[in-house]
């Protein structure tokens, strides 16, 4: 009886797309799951620049990190979205995670409001790739921010919020062909612990940390860590493509 030996493509030790000398910018990255996934791209040899809406906190993170930079625009004023990208000769991989908890009645708040979702999320990014246009590399990445109020609704006045997660879904399944080989995915945090919970909740928010922490499959909430490294395996794994990823501790299956 004689044995074939299935051959098989060399398997490589390395991840299939290092970030070492590569060019990171992300929106959102002066706080929370941003500010991990910018120190960790960092740690793994990009050059990481940062960009938040509040200057002082983009420079102490950028400083305290030592990233390659920082800077300051508030992702809804696209004037200032161009300005920030205007000096940047290439792009490897853009992370667009900015924005706000925005958190109101369909019926009660103010529609300029609800509106933010949306310029947030959907119109920011839209000015960021366009601001970028060619100096976003073939064999880069883009990584969008929706969350699981995009397929887990509840009545507290998160409906537009899920609505504008779910818009960057289809957003980047869109755009992972209309800017193809460029490789477009979302991902989807569960609750994480980051400072985002006390400007939503203020004082509230211990007291809804504990409530929640009950419920989850494993009784707390995810780290910024656990989220930005999500967000760094988007960047890195060559095969990902127009995919949501889940990174919220099967809190989606409750
Ligand atoms: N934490 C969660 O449980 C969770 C779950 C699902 C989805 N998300 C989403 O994940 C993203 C990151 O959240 P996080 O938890 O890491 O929150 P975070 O710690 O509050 O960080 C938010 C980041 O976005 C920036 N930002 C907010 N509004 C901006 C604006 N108008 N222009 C420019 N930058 C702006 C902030 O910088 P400045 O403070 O300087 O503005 C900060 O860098 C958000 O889009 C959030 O909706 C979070």
């Amino acid at each position: 009886m004689s044995h074939s030996i299935t051959t098989q493509p060399a398997i490589s030790h390395a991840l299939p797309n290092e970030l070492q000398g590569r060019t990171v910018v992300i929106f959102g990255g002066t706080s929370g799951i941003g500010l991990a996934a910018a120190i960790q791209a960092n740690a793994a040899g990009a050059e990481v620049i940062v960009i938040g809406s509040n200057a002082e906190r983009a420079k102490l993170a950028a400083e305290e990190h030592k990233l390659a930079g920082w800077r300051a625009a508030d992702v809804t004023d696209s004037e200032a979205v161009y300005a920030a990208l205007a000096d940047i000769p290439q792009v490897d991989h853009l992370v667009l995670l900015a924005g706000t908890f925005v958190a109101g009645k369909v019926l009660d708040a103010e529609i300029s409001y609800l509106r933010q979702a949306f310029e947030e999320r959907i119109w920011a990014s839209v000015h960021a790739i366009r601001a970028l246009g060619d100096r976003l590399s073939e064999n880069g990445s883009i990584t969008f921010i929706s969350g699981s109020l995009s397929d887990r609704p509840n009545a507290y006045g998160t409906a537009v919020l899920g609505a504008a997660s779910a818009a960057m879904e289809a957003l980047a399944r869109g755009l992972a062909l209309e800017l193809a080989p460029i490789r477009v995915n979302t991902l989807a945090p569960g609750p994480i612990n980051t400072p985002i919970l006390s400007k939503a909740m203020g004082e509230g928010r211990d007291a809804f940390i504990t409530a929640l922490e009950q419920s989850l499959p494993l009784h707390r909430l995810g780290t910024a860590t656990e989220a930005g490294a999500a967000a760094v395996f988007l960047m890195t794994n060559t095969f990902m493509n127009g995919a949501i990823l889940n990174i919220d501790g099967g809190s989606r299956l409750i």
